[in-house]
């Protein structure tokens, strides 16, 4: 490993943190539309049957939570490692356990499809999943080209069933109470947004540095999709991505050349003057979840002309937002509340969605979006040019 490689977070300790940020948090195992505080009335007995494939690392954090929720049934696990999926299958008592998608698909019926397998195999394993009539809750991108989300997106609809793609941040209380803010005018003409996400990068899987991998996919995908969904969609962008490490050491292929961007800066224009930039990367200190502090650090700010946002704890683990604005010169911290939502709830999130006819926030076309402007991004670098962006979705999201 290079000496300035930053240490990378080993599984075990990853999941220990995130479990202690989400209980530091108090965020409870439910989740619930950021559209209304009451709790959705789920039909009486109703169930929806699941299935999850990728029994990796998220599965462990995926897991505890679906198989915990008294309206999913979870009743296949699914892996190309059969080892993995059999584990998780002894682990949370799954009765039916598949070494790849075909055979789960020919297998058990179930209604709902958690794809949680590495980025490349997100649009194959979707693709197969949709053709087979079941709705699929993707974690993100949900395919790595524009043609191939595209693709899914169609064929969802021609089978009238749906896709979603993570990440869930634009269910939080936080971001539902800075878009309110921002469409209020509370902080007048919202004009500029920062964000970032960062760390060593991980120790577990080759994949995360290779081409279909990367910071941005992987890490930067949060601030993207907070950040248009907070300020607008992208109308063009500007970027620049960098390797530091020619090689990176990973748990499950020893040596691996790094192909992916570790260190990403994006900037983001969304007309009528507005800006936001993303930096993400898998070459820092990880800071942020340093013990010891009275507050988490801020990862995503919002500047207007009258006031400013501040949020606190990272936009897929909120804590908090502080606000000043003309009238109120002091940083207050607001929706401190423990949040019902949680960063793996996207999959119970659009289930509820299902059962009991709500309109989910998360959108594959925000999803479709974003994807457009990562990959804007990389071509950006590629050519040293400013992108423009094509796509759209339902803006605001709020107000
Ligand atoms: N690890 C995290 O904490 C975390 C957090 C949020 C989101 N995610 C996202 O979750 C996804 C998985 O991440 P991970 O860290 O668990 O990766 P991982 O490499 O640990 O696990 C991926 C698993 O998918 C399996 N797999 C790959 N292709 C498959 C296929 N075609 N059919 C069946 N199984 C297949 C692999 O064998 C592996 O077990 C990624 O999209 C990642 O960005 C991960």
């Amino acid at each position: 490993m290079n000496a300035n490689q930053p240490t990378p977070m080993r599984r075990r300790e990853f999941l220990k943190e995130t479990v202690a940020v989400t209980t530091a948090l108090g965020l409870s195992h439910r989740v619930f539309a950021a559209t209304d505080d009451t709790e959705p009335k789920l039909p009486e007995g109703k169930k929806l049957k699941v299935g999850l494939i990728g029994c990796g690392n998220v599965s462990g954090s995926y897991l505890p939570h679906i198989t915990k929720q008294p309206f999913l049934d979870v009743v296949a696990v699914c892996d190309i490692i059969p080892s993995r999926a059999e584990n998780r299958a002894k682990q949370f008592k799954v009765p039916n356990v598949y070494p790849n998608i075909d055979e789960m698909l020919r297998g058990v019926p179930f209604d709902l499809l958690i794809n949680t397998t590495s980025m490349p195999s997100h649009f194959p394993v979707n693709e197969k999943a949709l053709r087979a009539g079941r709705h699929v809750w993707s974690e993100k991108p949900m395919a790595l080209t524009l043609k191939d989300a595209r693709l899914l997106m169609d064929l969802a609809k021609r089978n009238h069933v749906h896709i979603w793609p993570a990440p869930t941040c634009v269910t939080s209380p936080q971001f539902k109470f800075m878009a309110e803010t921002i469409a209020s005018g509370r902080i007048g003409k919202a004009t500029v947004g920062r964000g970032t996400y960062g760390h060593g990068g991980v120790s577990w899987s080759g994949w995360f540095y290779e081409k279909g991998g990367g910071s941005l996919y992987d890490l930067g995908v949060y601030n993207v999709t907070t950040l248009t969904g907070l300020l607008g969609p992208a109308k063009a962008v500007v970027g620049m991505t960098t390797i530091v490490n020619p090689t990176r050491k990973v748990e499950d292929r020893g040596e691996v050349k790094v192909t992916a961007d570790e260190n990403t800066m994006l900037i983001i224009d969304h007309g009528n003057g507005v800006l936001s930039n993303v930096q993400t990367g898998f070459v820092q200190f990880d800071n942020y979840r340093l013990p010891g502090r009275e507050r988490q650090l801020y990862t995503v700010d919002i500047l207007g002309t009258k006031g400013a946002m501040h949020l606190q704890g990272w936009d897929w683990g909120p804590a908090g937002v502080d606000i000043a604005h003309e009238e109120e010169h002091v940083l207050e911290t607001q929706v401190r509340e423990p949040a019902r939502y949680n960063w793996v709830g996207g999959a119970t999130y659009v289930a509820e969605c299902l059962l009991t006819g709500k309109t989910s926030l998360i959108t594959p076309e925000h999803g479709l979006h974003v994807l457009e402007v990562m990959n804007a991004c990389h071509e950006s670098q590629r050519t040293g040019r400013r992108v423009s962006v094509e796509t759209s979705f339902r803006w605001p999201i709020f107000g």
